[in-house]
């Protein structure tokens, strides 16, 4: 969708939001999957309310996107536009054992950038990649851990509501890869309280981790990381390996032949391709195992 109309073109440009053109989604989503559309990027939070009323008004639909790291996109041109927040210089800033984090900041950056600092608790998310906000909406963990755990408090951009809100941690649920921000909620800053831990230290737990993911994991690959959630007490992708599928492809779509629940774009995948291995790959599983998978990764098909 390409923004068009003088008063929302005005709008932007006295709110400093900067409209980038016809940004491919593709190079902006790990996968690289995705058709193009106009892409706004927001440096202050201030200005969404307004930013969001000039939208509305001008019958501009929108999405938000964070790092990219969980999303396939649909192809071709699409039907709304995107706004993605810029990190602020510094986009973490520490107080004792808390970690004040901007939603647009580096996931992997800002847990090195904490261990440095003794501060530890997140060494399973090492590796994974994608923004803090989008860790944040999904309650992104691995190897024991969830970032839930952590949070004191979070500042928030409230769709339904049209308004910034600041929400404690008790407030909010976490649950696996799960939590109860609306979809439409858009996550602008968190308080991370960090146990205390020498580096060393923490640096032993962030390496074991590394390992792990390295061995079990197609990191060198385009992915979206896991397409399935696990169903209670079952693994996704066991259930998957187990059913011969690993290298199961439709056209560049592929079942990595390292972890069957992550799929990889092995050339020029289409958002097609990706989806029809999504549906393909669920049927299977209902079939042998009575177990209806749910996506993990987030789908914006046009
Ligand atoms: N397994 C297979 N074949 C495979 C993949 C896994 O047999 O192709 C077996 C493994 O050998 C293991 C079991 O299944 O016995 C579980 O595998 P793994 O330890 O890799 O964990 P997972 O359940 O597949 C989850 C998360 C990952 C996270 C790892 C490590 C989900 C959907 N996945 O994977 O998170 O990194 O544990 O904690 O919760 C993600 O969320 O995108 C993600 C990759």
């Amino acid at each position: 969708m390409r923004i068009s109309d003088p008063k929302i073109l005005g709008g932007l440009a006295k709110l400093d939001v900067e409209l980038r053109q016809g940004t491919s989604l593709a190079e902006l989503t790990s996968l690289g999957i995705g058709g193009t559309t106009d892409l706004l990027r927001i440096k202050k939070h201030e200005s969404i309310p307004c930013l969001l009323r000039l939208l509305d008004d001008g019958g501009v639909p929108h999405k938000f996107l964070g790092g990219g790291s969980n999303l396939l996109v649909g192809d071709s041109e699409l039907p709304w536009v995107v706004l993605q927040l810029v990190a602020p210089e510094p986009d973490i800033v520490l107080e004792g054992n808390l970690a004040h984090v901007d939603a647009a900041a580096d996931l992997g950056r800002t847990v090195t950038y904490c261990a440095k600092n003794d501060l530890g608790g997140m060494e399973g998310l090492i590796g994974v990649p994608g923004t803090v906000g989008g860790a944040l909406r999904m309650n992104a963990g691995a190897y024991g851990m969830q970032i839930g755990t952590y949070v004191r408090e979070v500042k928030l951009y409230r769709a339904a509501e049209r308004k910034l809100e600041t929400l404690r941690g008790h407030q909010i649920s976490f649950e696996y890869r799960h939590t109860s921000f609306a979809p439409d909620d858009m996550m602008l800053s968190v308080t991370l309280e960090l146990p205390s831990n020498p580096f060393h230290e923490i640096l032993k737990g962030i390496r074991i981790c590394n390992e792990k993911r390295r061995a079990s994991q197609p990191l060198g690959q385009k992915s979206a990381g896991c397409i399935f959630k696990n169903p209670p007490g079952a693994s996704a992708g066991r259930m998957i390996d187990e059913l011969g599928l690993k290298g199961h492809s439709f056209g560049d779509a592929r079942v990595s032949d390292r972890h069957a629940n992550f799929f990889v774009n092995a050339g020029k995948a289409s958002a097609k391709d990706m989806l029809a291995l999504i549906a393909d790959v669920r049927e299977r599983v209902q079939k042998a195992f009575g177990v209806e998978l749910e996506n993990e990764v987030v789908v914006w098909n046009a």
